[in-house]
């Protein structure tokens, strides 16, 4: 499969868009707290929809409440028109996938295995076929490892299908949570934080692959605490506060709500996203090549380097300081998802 991706402005033309998901009036207690309160919330087909809020917001909550994890204390959910049953495997199979803001994947397995393992869902071969290993389950089986490397192929993991899942890159790691997902072949995808721990290269990389999955057919709701990922990349925006939807609209409208804007950007939001900050790591990375270059010179002729060392720290600094650049609402990364 190739990954042929669009931007927000050259996205095809939908011939009509349709509700994929839609929660209404969804709230969920524990105990005295209400950590999401009466939220409505559509999903079209063809679109990409963000759910921005501070730490705490009830942003993972709501997902929960929409995968089968919470049973709501009230409100109903539907995906197609259809009340979803309030089991995970059950929503799974209706046709939601989802990743977690902790990552969640099978350690030990090989990356390829982890993407078999989302696909299981969609394989129809029963128990005895597997156990006696009939022809069916022996086509269904490589059926489903031909998808499982096309998935993997798209997401650019398949050279590493045989790598365990545990010695992947963080970020690698992620986008073989999304690899996994698609493997159930969903309408709709919900991704919790899908670029935390990310640098600004693979954030950038990431957007490009949630504009390619929405292009394969699949509607995306996002969470993420990178405005400039959201507004980039979404046709909608809702905000969550203290549980409850403050506003919601078109990431012009959002970005420049005043409210938001005190919560998150401290600044109107504005520029080519990620270019910037890409230079600024790259200058960095150049310095602290340069320092260490220098460093190792140094030690040749001088027994006690310390200036160099200084100038290393220095470089160091200023990458973490341009990784830090993109504004991301205060203590985002927290993991805390049930
Ligand atoms: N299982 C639970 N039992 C009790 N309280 C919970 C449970 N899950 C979440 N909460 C509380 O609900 C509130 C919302 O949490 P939630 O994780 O949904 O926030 P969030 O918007 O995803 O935050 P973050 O951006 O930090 O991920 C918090 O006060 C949290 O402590
Ligand atoms: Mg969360």
């Amino acid at each position: 499969m190739t990954t042929t991706t669009t931007t927000k402005d050259t996205a095809p033309a939908v011939p009509e868009r349709e509700p994929v998901l839609d929660a209404r009036g969804v709230t969920m207690r524990f105990g005295g707290l209400t950590a999401v309160r009466d939220v409505n919330l559509t999903v079209n087909s063809g679109e990409i929809v963000g759910l921005i809020g501070p730490n705490g917001a009830g942003k993972t909550t709501f997902f929960n409440c929409l995968t089968g994890l919470y049973i709501p204390t009230e409100g109903e959910v539907r995906y197609k028109g259809n009340v979803l049953p309030p089991k995970s495997f059950k929503v799974t199979d209706a046709g939601i996938a989802r990743t977690f803001q902790n990552i969640r994947l099978f350690s030990n397995m090989t990356v390829l295995e982890n993407v078999l393992v989302g696909r299981h869902t969609r394989m129809k071969e029963g128990l005895w076929s597997a156990l006696l290993r009939l022809p069916g389950f022996k086509k269904a089986e490589a059926e489903a490892e031909t998808r499982a490397l096309e998935l993997l192929e798209f997401i650019g993991l398949k050279h590493k299908a045989d790598h365990l899942a545990k010695n992947l890159p963080y970020g690698e790691q992620r986008k073989l949570e999304i690899a996994r997902a698609l493997a159930s072949d969903p309408g709709l995808i919900l991704l919790d934080e899908p670029t935390a721990g990310m640098n600004p290269q693979e954030t950038r990389a990431a957007e490009e692959l949630i504009f390619a999955i929405r292009d394969m057919g699949v509607a995306v709701l996002v969470i993420e605490h990178d405005m400039r990922f959201i507004f980039n990349l979404c046709d909608r925006v809702a905000v969550l506060v203290q549980g409850e939807k403050l506003l919601e609209g078109d990431s012009q409208t959002v970005q420049s709500d005043e409210r938001v804007i005190a919560a998150y950007l401290g600044e109107p939001f504005e520029g080519a996203p990620g270019e910037e900050e890409v230079a600024e790591v790259e200058a960095a990375e150049a310095a602290a090549e340069e320092a260490a270059a220098e460093e190792a010179t140094d030690t040749d002729a001088d027994p006690e380097p310390s200036g160099a060392d200084e100038a290393t720290d220095a470089a160091t600094d200023s990458t973490e300081t341009a990784a830090e650049d993109t504004p991301k609402a205060p203590g985002s990364g927290k993991e805390n998802d049930a």
